[in-house]
């Protein structure tokens, strides 16, 4: 399965998933990592990994139409598969959507329905409550509003601080995401889609 990785940022998922691969644990290669932000940390990550990086910003084109169909030209010609979002900052519009129905991933910081957005970290830490976790979803036409694959709980203990609590989260997120993928590859061979 020839995956895409998109991610605007650090790229700790991605290393994560790059890992869990070289560990034979996902039936998959990274063949792009592609960016919005040509200074994102993950491009140097997937450089040290010897995948192949692509980056432009969307400022770069008249519209989302036109940036996302450039992107699509570059999965197709690397024949991608599998779109796996890993902080990628940026709703997903209808070129790429349409272009891969039912084949593109994302991991949100929260316990999805609960705390979508761009700080579902601070939000639930904020909120109170005593649980969050991680959601791996499809991703359709909304923000973190696809069908949800699988989540893992992780506590707030009494004495939690907002650093603690998104060390443990991302944590999480780096043994989820991995089993995810590797599950969502497993359903599409034996169903074929
Ligand atoms: C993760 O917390 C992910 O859930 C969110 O963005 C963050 C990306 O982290 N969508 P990294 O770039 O993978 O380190």
């Amino acid at each position: 399965m020839k995956i895409a990785v998109f991610a605007s940022g650090n790229g700790s998922n991605f290393e994560a998933i790059a890992k869990s691969m070289n560990q034979g644990e996902i039936e998959g290669a990274i063949v792009l990592v592609f960016s919005d932000r040509t200074d994102a940390y993950v491009l140097e990550r997937a450089k040290s990994l010897q995948i192949p990086v692509r980056s432009f910003s969307p400022k770069q084109f008249a519209n989302k139409v036109e940036y996302e169909r450039e992107i699509l030209k570059e999965l197709e010609a690397k024949e991608v598969e599998l779109l796996v979002l890993a902080g990628y900052m940026r709703l997903i519009g209808p070129t790429l959507l349409n272009a891969y129905p039912n084949r593109i991933l994302n991991i949100h910081p929260a316990l999805l329905p609960e705390f979508p957005g761009l700080h579902g970290i601070r939000d639930a830490f904020e909120a109170g409550v005593k649980q969050t976790g991680v959601t791996v979803h499809y991703v359709d036409n909304g923000v973190d509003t696809g069908p949800i694959l699988a989540q893992k709980r992780v506590n707030i203990e009494e004495n939690e601080t907002l650093a603690s609590l998104e060390l443990k989260i991302h944590q999480a997120e780096h043994q989820l995401y991995p089993e995810v993928i590797q599950d969502v590859i497993q359903a599409i061979k034996k169903t074929g889609n």
